[in-house]
């Protein structure tokens, strides 16, 4: 099938190149020259496991091709697909600009039936806006030619983003005629494994389910968060809390875990569109209010430990482990490390800072800094530090050689923001280690 992808972000790179892989003939069109013209030379410019191979293969196959020509993109596809990005406005409500954008083109140039396919995470009642762009340049044009808006939204996780792709654990598809589901249907039919996955509704059901999705997984981290706190004042452990609780079936193990907030281009940014979708409607959504607020919370807890423990910080010298929001990405979107780097730079303190894949990140957001020192290693990062913070779990500081860290440590001092160690071991070892919700 021809496909055409409109923004070639993470959401619509990885879409593009997966129905690629399955023998669909897909364009991807962006704005961004110099983006195109790496992609074209098989250049992938974020890190998402398993990527770049695929886009590589694919490529070579002359499955999937990368353009800024607008025309002919919109030309190619019988799937017009809507993967732009719909950052926050500073009331918090999505931006719809290059969604509408994207529309309007479509609209300039096509000269058959499309199926508009809105891939972006887009509030409620877009589908309709999008509609009307599409019907407005239509009429301008003095065209009459027909075509469908359907919600198609995704659900991929960075780091995991092409298996979630592949291997869906369902398939929200939001129309309001039923030849479009039918199309749907055969587009994802190689997705569909042992069982249908793919699930029609209306249209802004589809659209709500996104976000009702992404505030469900927020409220559980907001709550285990706000429990972990809870412990901390008690003398309780929130790990024995959490496999306690984690083992009723209807609560489940994923996303219960504790720690210094939650991150990402998603959740903060999903959870406060949502809230201001609400107000707008009239309702006051107490409970993602508050899931946004323990969040923010959240991000100052650890910096709240180090400062208890030394007081005045001013010429100190931390060790921070982890910049990624993240394991397994280098986004630095929404992170809990930067909170916690601004806390500790407002305090006088400096940065020594390792993490696998978001050095770049890292050195593209802040510069040259004499307060920050991005470190080649993680035993680099140590040297000379009064103490180690880690805000990242990523599977590399999980057994760490801790007799050599404490050698490379002025201090043996640790803060854990996600609770990869055993208090007792570390204990024993003669280390002063600060968890999240677990006692010193
Ligand atoms: C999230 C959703 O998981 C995806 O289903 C969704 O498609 C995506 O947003 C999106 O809207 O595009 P992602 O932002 O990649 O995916 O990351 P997650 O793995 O969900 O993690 C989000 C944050 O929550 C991270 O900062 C993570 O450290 C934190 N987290 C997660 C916790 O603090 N505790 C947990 O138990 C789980």
């Amino acid at each position: 099938m021809k496909i055409t992808i409109f923004g070639t972000g993470y959401v619509g790179l990885v879409t593009g190149t997966c129905f690629a892989e399955v023998g669909n003939d897909v364009v991807c069109v962006d704005v961004d020259a110099d983006k195109i013209e790496r992609l074209n030379k098989g250049e992938v410019p974020i890190y998402e496991p398993g990527l770049e191979e695929l886009v590589d293969r694919n490529r070579k196959a002359g499955r999937l091709r990368f353009t800024t020509d607008a025309k002919a993109g919109v030309e190619h596809g019988l799937f017009q697909f809507i993967a732009v990005g719909t950052p926050p406005d500073e009331d918090g409500s999505a931006d719809l600009q290059y969604v509408l954008a994207v529309a309007g083109t479509i609209a300039e140039h096509m000269s058959d039936y499309k199926v508009v396919v809105d891939k972006s995470t887009v509030p409620v009642g877009t589908a309709d806006k999008v509609r009307a762009r599409i019907a407005e340049v239509l009429a301008k044009r003095g065209a009459s030619l027909e075509f469908d808006v359907v919600s198609n939204p995704e659900f991929l996780k960075e780091g995991a983003a092409v298996n979630d792709f592949m291997k869906p654990d369902r398939i929200i598809v939001g129309t309001d005629n039923p030849r479009t589901t039918e199309l749907l249907r055969a587009l994802y039919a190689p997705f569909n494994r042992n069982h249908d996955r793919l699930i029609d509704m209306d249209i802004r059901s589809a659209e709500l389910t996104k976000y009702a999705a992404n505030a469900m997984l927020a409220t559980k981290i907001s709550f285990m968060n706000e429990l972990a706190n809870l412990a901390d004042r008690l003398g309780a452990d929130i790990e024995h809390v959490r496999i306690g609780i984690g083992s009723d079936p209807r609560i489940g193990y994923s996303f219960i875990y504790p720690g210094c907030g939650y991150g990402g281009s998603c959740f903060p940014k999903d959870v406060q569109a949502l809230a201001r979708t609400a107000s707008e409607v009239g309702y006051d959504a107490q409970l993602l209010q508050s899931v946004e607020d323990v969040n923010l919370r959240q991000k100052e807890v650890l910096f709240a430990k180090i400062k208890q423990h030394f007081g005045d910080l001013a010429g100190r010298r931390i060790a921070l482990w982890g910049l990624a929001f993240k394991p397994e990405t280098d986004d630095m979107r929404e992170a809990a490390s930067r909170r916690l780097m601004e806390a500790l730079w407002e305090a006088g303190a400096t940065v020594a800072a390792f993490d696998p894949e978001a050095m770049e990140e890292a050195s593209r957001i802040y510069g040259k800094r004499a307060d920050l020192q991005l470190c080649s290693s993680a035993e680099q990062a140590l040297e000379g530090a009064d103490a180690l913070a880690i805000v990242t779990e990523w599977s590399v500081f999980r057994s760490p050689d801790f007799a050599g860290m404490k050698q490379r440590l002025k201090q043996p001092v640790i803060f854990d923001g996600r609770n990869l160690y055993d208090p007792d071991r570390l204990a024993a070892q003669g280390f002063h280690y600060y968890a999240i919700g677990r006692p010193v």
